[in-house]
């Protein structure tokens, strides 16, 4: 990530799949005049984007007609055994897997779709990218081979376990994020406004006027949006829950003891909406907060405090990454579509491992622009 193209490489993929494949397939559906579900079409354009950029293929799982990927299902369908395997004991997830049955069944079906995706993907000779592009596959064989792993574990199944860590990443959380955003902005219709009024002064796209792609550079300048998508992972982080085991017997930092392999959960969805934490107004949502005075900047918080992308050591490194695909794509849909939520849909998290809308996001969209 911190390679001189890397940031290039990925703005020109987001770009190139937010212009051929997500907005031909958002304005099919506003032609149509059809309901459809916000949730899905953004999970198929992240695993799209993910692959591209990772990969270096693209499964195409995002046109009009919604095709079935079976490994994009799979990554869908994994949620809830894994979040089962959180929250039962080791023995009964054990026994299932022994007998191939339950939650441990639908698992090891997910764990096949994967398998037969990514093997033929994964190139030992180094992907091959756009001169100057990023070869992803070669800083990991590298890394690999400096590393201890190489005495456990040959290198196809490290770079499967390897991308099937990015594909979760990169698909989930993105596509997660920003259907909780748009949730929230179609609650709070003034904030959308806001948006709107700083792409307009910006990045100086009139309303009415042809869109224009923006820089990574110049994402980092749209400090409203920046702050909508904080407050709504504030609200809504994907990834809710973190569960640690410590290895030896140790003290938490609020003195409490835990015995070795006693399962620690850090709940990150209750800790941002705690008023010892975030005040008061902590349950309301306000793009705000993260402003610094004289709207200056996007004020910095302790990831202690907004623990979203983890925190310590173990600190998502995509998070600069993730900012960047998110503006492209949240600005890009607010420019051009006015998002509405179906009235009698049911709004509400899943149980899983990631913070999911059970029943997707249900929307109709009108244009507000030309495309
Ligand atoms: C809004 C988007 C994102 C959020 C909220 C997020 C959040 C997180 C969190 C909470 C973790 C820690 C998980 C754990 O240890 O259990 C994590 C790890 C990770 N994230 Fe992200 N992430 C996002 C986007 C991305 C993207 C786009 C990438 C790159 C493809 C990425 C790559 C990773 C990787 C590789 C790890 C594992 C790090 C490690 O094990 O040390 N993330 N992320």
């Amino acid at each position: 990530m911190s390679h001189k193209n890397f940031y290039g490489s990925l703005e020109r993929t987001v770009w190139q799949k937010v212009e051929t494949r997500l907005i031909p397939v958002l304005d099919y559906f506003c032609k149509q005049g059809t309901d459809f579900d916000m949730q899905d079409v953004l999970q198929r354009h992240s695993f799209d984007t993910t692959c591209q950029f990772f990969l270096n293929y693209d499964p195409g799982s995002l046109s009009p007609d919604l095709p079935n990927v079976p490994c994009e299902k799979a990554l869908s369908d994994a949620l809830e055994p894994l979040f089962h395997r959180h929250i039962v004991p080791k023995s009964i997830w054990k026994v299932q897997k022994w007998l191939n049955i339950g939650n441990e069944k639908k698992l090891l079906e997910s764990w096949k779709a994967f398998d037969d995706f990514i093997y033929p993907h994964i190139s030992l000779e180094g992907n091959q990218g756009e001169e100057n592009d990023v070869n992803v596959f070669a800083s990991f064989r590298k890394a690999y081979e400096e590393s201890d792993l190489k005495f456990s574990r040959d290198l196809t199944h490290f770079l499967r376990d390897t991308f099937l860590g990015l594909l979760f990443a990169g698909r989930d959380s993105l596509s997660i994020s920003l259907t909780w955003f748009f949730w929230v902005i179609s609650k709070n219709p003034w904030a959308e406004i806001k948006i709107q009024e700083e792409i307009e002064t910006v990045l100086q796209i009139k309303r009415n006027e042809k869109w224009r792609f923006f820089s990574a550079e110049e994402s980092h300048k749209l400090v409203y949006l920046h702050a909508a998508l904080c407050e709504t992972l504030r609200l809504f982080p994907p990834i809710a829950l973190e569960l640690k085991t410590p290895t030896e017997p140790d003290i938490l930092p609020s003195g409490n003891y835990v015995d070795k392999g006693t399962k620690v959960i850090l709940p990150f969805y209750s800790t941002g909406r705690m008023e010892s934490v975030w005040g008061k107004d902590c349950l309301e949502f306000k793009p705000d907060r993260w402003i610094l005075p004289g709207g200056r900047g996007v004020k910095h918080e302790s990831s202690y405090k907004f623990p979203a992308f983890n925190a310590g050591p173990r600190t998502c490194p995509g998070k600069k990454m993730a900012f960047i695909q998110m503006k492209m794509v949240a600005a890009t849909i607010i420019h051009h579509f006015q998002v509405q939520v179906v009235e009698s849909h049911l709004v509400a998290p899943r149980d899983a491992i990631m913070l999911k809308a059970k029943h997707g996001l249900m929307v109709r969209l009108s244009r507000k622009n030309a495309l």
